[in-house]
C-alpha cells in the first residue's frame, strides 16, 4: 500500500519534494500518492512552486481554497476522507503546520491509519499562532514524528510524548535547498521579468529582501501602517525587494497603504518562485521577514536574517545560525539593519543534520517503521 503524502500551502512543498525522491529512490521503492489539498491555488503560490522543485502533478486535488481556517480545515477533513477510503494507505506523511497538516492527521489517526509528521516538535509557545495549534495537535496524535533540530525532543518529551515515536532526521527544507541552489535565478533577472530596473539592487550595501505575511503583522492597520513605516526608513540606507504573499496586498490596498513604499527605492514583487527566492535570498545583505521557512533557509545560506517577530519556533536558527528575533518596534529594527551594514551581522554555522539528506533518512526510517 503507498504512503500517502500531504501538500496543501507554499511551505510544505519545499519538504515534500525531496521526500517523495527519497521514497522513489528507496530499495526497495516505497510506492507514494501525492495529495494536494488546494489550499493554496494561485500559479504564484502553488504551481510555479511544484515546476522549480520538481514536484509531480498530485495523484490527487481536493481543491479546497481558501475560507475561514474552521471552513478550510473542514473542507480538506470531508474532502480527504474518501480518498483515504479509496487507497487505503500503509501511512499518511504529512509536513509542517499549515491547516492542511492538521486536518488530514485528523482524518487518517480516527481511521487507524499510521500518520508520519515531518517537522514535528517546534514550538513558539503562542497559541495565538493559528500554526502552533496545528502543531500541537497534529504532534500529540501523529505515530510518528521527525525533527529538524534536538530542542524539539525537548518540548514533545514535555508534552508527554513518548520518545520512541521522536526520531532527529534533520531539516528537509535543506535537501530543496541544497538541490536547487545550482539553479537559483540571478536577483537581476527577476527584477527584470517584472519590468523592473536591476539598477535598483545595485547599491554600493546591496539590498535587502522582505517577506511579510502573518496575520499578526498584516491584519491589522496600524500594525501594518508601523511596519511600513519603518520599511520605508530603511530603503533609504538599503534598496529593498518585498516578494508580498497575497494577503499582506489586499490588506495594503484595503487599508490604503498603498503610496507608503517609494518604488525607487522598493521592488514590490508578487510571491516569488522556489529558484527566484533562493537566488534572491544568496545574493540579499540581509532579509527581512516573518516567515518560518526563511529563518532556515537564510542560516543555511549565512545571510543575515531580521525576523519581525517576537516569538520564533526555530531556537536553532538564533542560537547557531543568522537569526535575529527584532519583534515589531522600530528602534530594533533599525538597529539590527545597521549593524549588518555595518559589518557586524551574524555569520552563524549550519546546524547538525541540516545536510541535504534528511529525506534519505527519513526514508530509510519509514521503511523499518512500516515494516514493523
Ligand atoms: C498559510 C499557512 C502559513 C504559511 C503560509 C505561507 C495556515 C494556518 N497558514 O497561511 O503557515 O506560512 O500559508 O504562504 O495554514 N490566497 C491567495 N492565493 C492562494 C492562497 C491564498 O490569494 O493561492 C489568499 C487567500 O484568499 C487568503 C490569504 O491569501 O485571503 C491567506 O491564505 P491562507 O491559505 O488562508 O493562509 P496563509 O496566510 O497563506
Amino acid at each position: 500500500a503507498p504512503v500517502m503524502c500531504i501538500v496543501g500551502a507554499r511551505p510544505n512543498f519545499m519538504k515534500m519534494a525531496p521526500i517523495l525522491r527519497a521514497l522513489a529512490h528507496h530499495q526497495p521503492p516505497i510506492p507514494a500518492l501525492l495529495v494536494h489539498t488546494g489550499q493554496h491555488y494561485d500559479t504564484d503560490m502553488s504551481k510555479k512552486l511544484f515546476v522549480d522543485l520538481g514536484l509531480p502533478t498530485p495523484d490527487i486535488n481536493l481543491e479546497v481554497g481558501s475560507g475561514s481556517h474552521a471552513v478550510q480545515t473542514a473542507e480538506v477533513m470531508k474532502r480527504f476522507e474518501p480518498a483515504l477510503d479509496e487507497h487505503k494507505p500503509s501511512c499518511v506523511l504529512v509536513v509542517g503546520d499549515v491547516n492542511s497538516t492538521l486536518a488530514c492527521t485528523l482524518v487518517a489517526v480516527k481511521k487507524d491509519i499510521p500518520v508520519a509528521h515531518v517537522e514535528a516538535g517546534l514550538r513558539s509557545y503562542d497559541r495565538k499562532m493559528p500554526e502552533e495549534i496545528n502543531r500541537l495537535l497534529t504532534d500529540q496524535v501523529a505515530d510518528r514524528l521527525y525533527t529538524t533540530e534536538r530542542s524539539a525532543l525537548a518540548n514533545l518529551v514535555r508534552e508527554g510524548i513518548a520518545e520512541e515515536r521522536v526520531v532527529f532526521a534533520g531539516n528537509v527544507m535543506i535537501d530543496s535547498l541544497e538541490a536547487s541552489r545550482p539553479h537559483a535565478r540571478t536577483p537581476a533577472d527577476t527584477l527584470a521579468s517584472h519590468q523592473l530596473d536591476p539598477a535598483l539592487i545595485k547599491h554600493p550595501k546591496g539590498y535587502g529582501v522582505v517577506t511579510l505575511h502573518r496575520p499578526s503583522n498584516v491584519d491589522d492597520a496600524e500594525t501594518l501602517r508601523s511596519l511600513l513605516t519603518v520599511l520605508d526608513t530603511v530603503s533609504k540606507d538599503l534598496p529593498l525587494v518585498f516578494a508580498m504573499h497575497p494577503r499582506t496586498r489586499s490588506n495594503i490596498e484595503r487599508f490604503g497603504l498603498k503610496d507608503m513604499l517609494d518604488p525607487s527605492r522598493v521592488a514590490v514583487l508578487p510571491p516569488q518562485g522556489y529558484l527566484e527566492m533562493l537566488g534572491l535570498m544568496g545574493g540579499a545583505t540581509l532579509v527581512l521577514t516573518d516567515s518560518g521557512g526563511l529563518q532556515e533557509e537564510t542560516t543555511a545560506l549565512g545571510v543575515p536574517c531580521l525576523t519581525l517577530r517576537e516569538n520564533t519556533e526555530r531556537p536553532i536558527t538564533v542560537e547557531q545560525g543568522t537569526n535575529t528575533m527584532v519583534g515589531l518596534d522600530r528602534e530594533a529594527i533599525l538597529r539590527g539593519v545597521a549593524e549588518i551594514l555595518a559589518g557586524q551581522g551574524k555569520r552563524g554555522r549550519v546546524p547538525e543534520y541540516w545536510d541535504g539528506h534528511t529525506a534519505e533518512r527519513i526514508a530509510a526510517d519509514l521503511y523499518q517503521w512500516l515494516g514493523a
